[in-house]
């Protein structure tokens, strides 16, 4: 446990200055983490029963070496892993395979697939999730206003997901409830029963994957992802249809809530500062650099990114026990002056350097590309249309997300 100085113990208790999973750090999350920070590099929270660790060259260097574990397995308080010959498709996708594997496989698996990620397959994939982007957007050009998280936030994530993989529209259906729910397969914070429910919608769907597989290997499709994992599968050997699957898993799994709260925050944060919505949208380029701006400045984290202790160790003067879970906490200093001038100020030509937003070293996103790309076409399609777009009123936070400050409703005016 932690050892507290003589000067620690005369302040007061961490939880007392620091909760983001209250009102006032939903309205603003700035001072709080603040008080974090000044407490130290390696940090205990009791609350969460996890180490804080604060500092920026620290979770760089956390980052690139990779000395803690990034298996949710390896935590204390995860549930038991399951025997063998009690797996289902779940612990079958979720155990060992892809980026869920050993830091050798996952080296490996981020080596060969990394061309199924490249600039030229996210112009294609751009331009297979246009049509379908710009009929949501049609749809809405009659409304006098609209909850853009509602008609907009909320499709985006299934749309790029499906298109990417090339699922065929018949599945659709089925497959929708797993892309928006996926991430409570492990959420700590709902019943047993609703977990369970998640889990079993995503047994169907690795049943769907599977078939779509098995199509893929009779009839391969040219610029297809799918296809192209399946040929990657072919020519290198440990890179197996199980890594394929936990692949198709981690996106939906990483990629959609993320791109959801993206959606959301963009609008708000453009919405509130139009003199930079022209600056955001001169291009891809112009905008990725808004993007970590906008994030900058949204400043919606609440937890981090988790990694677990792999033995008992002693990490930055604090002695870990093994399986503890330590937070990256990239954030805090996200409206700090004195290292980002005028804090409060949205800024889309703002220099960031490093540019740490997606990650950093091996476990970079490896949906970053994609992500922005598809976050400036909806934009960029979004203030076409609708140029004169308002926000109606002041968006209500909603305190029960558990990871992130998001918004209950986003109502736009289209005034058209
Ligand atoms: C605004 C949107 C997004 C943000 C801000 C974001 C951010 C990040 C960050 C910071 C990491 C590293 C996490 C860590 O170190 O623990 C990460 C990893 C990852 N992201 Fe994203 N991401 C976004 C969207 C996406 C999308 C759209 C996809 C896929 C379609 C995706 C797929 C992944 C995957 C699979 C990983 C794990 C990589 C690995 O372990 O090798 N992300 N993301």
């Amino acid at each position: 446990m932690t050892t507290q100085t003589t000067a620690d113990s005369e302040l007061p208790k961490l939880e007392e200055v620091f909760n983001p999973f209250s009102a006032e750090y939903c309205e603003n999350p700035a001072p709080q983490c603040q008080a974090l920070a000044e407490r130290g590099r390696l940090v205990f929270y009791e609350a969460w029963q996890a180490w804080i660790m604060t500092q920026m060259d620290d979770i760089m260097d956390c980052w690139q070496r990779e000395y803690l574990s990034s298996d949710f397995y390896d935590w204390e308080f995860a549930p038991e892993r399951p025997p063998e010959d009690q797996w289902q498709n779940f612990e079958r996708a979720m155990i060992g395979h892809s980026l869920l594997a050993d830091h050798d496989h996952h080296r490996l698996v981020r080596k060969v697939v990394s061309p199924a990620f490249s600039r030229n397959v996210v112009d294609d994939i751009q331009r297979k999730i246009k049509p379908d982007i710009v009929a949501l957007l049609d749809s809405l050009k009659d409304k006098e206003s609209f909850d853009y998280i509602q008609e907009v936030a909320v499709n985006i994530p299934f749309i790029s997901i499906t298109r990417m993989i090339g699922l065929p529209e018949k599945y659709w259906d089925e497959f929708k409830p797993v892309v928006m729910d996926f991430t409570k397969t492990w959420n700590p914070t709902i019943s047993d029963e609703e977990r369970e429910a998640a889990r079993q919608q995503c047994n169907r769907a690795i049943d769907i994957i599977q078939e779509v597989v098995a199509e893929r290997r009779k009839q391969p499709q040219q610029d297809d992802f799918l296809s192209m994992m399946l040929k990657i599968e072919e020519e290198n050997e440990g890179f197996e249809e199980w890594d394929v699957i936990t692949l198709i898993l981690a996106l939906i799994g990483a990629g959609s809530e993320t791109t959801m709260n993206a959606q959301q925050w963009t609008v708000y944060a453009l919405l509130k500062h139009p003199d930079q919505i022209p600056l955001a949208l001169e291009d891809d380029q112009a905008f990725s650099n808004a993007f970590t701006e906008i994030s900058r400045w949204a400043m919606t984290s609440k937890m981090g990114f988790a990694r677990y202790a792999p033995e008992d160790m002693e990490l930055l003067g604090q002695q870990l026990r093994k399986g503890q879970m330590v937070l990256l906490m990239p954030h805090l200093y996200h409206h700090d002056p004195q290292k980002h001038a005028e804090p409060l100020k949205l800024d889309v030509k703002r220099k960031f350097d490093p540019d740490v937003l997606f990650g950093y070293g091996p476990r970079f996103c490896i949906g970053a590309a994609l992500a922005k790309r598809q976050l400036f076409l909806t934009m960029t399609e979004l203030f076409k249309r609708f140029p004169n777009l308002e926000l109606m009123e002041e968006p209500e936070r909603d305190i029960e997300v558990h990871n992130t400050i998001a918004l209950k409703k986003l109502m736009v005016k289209t005034n058209l």
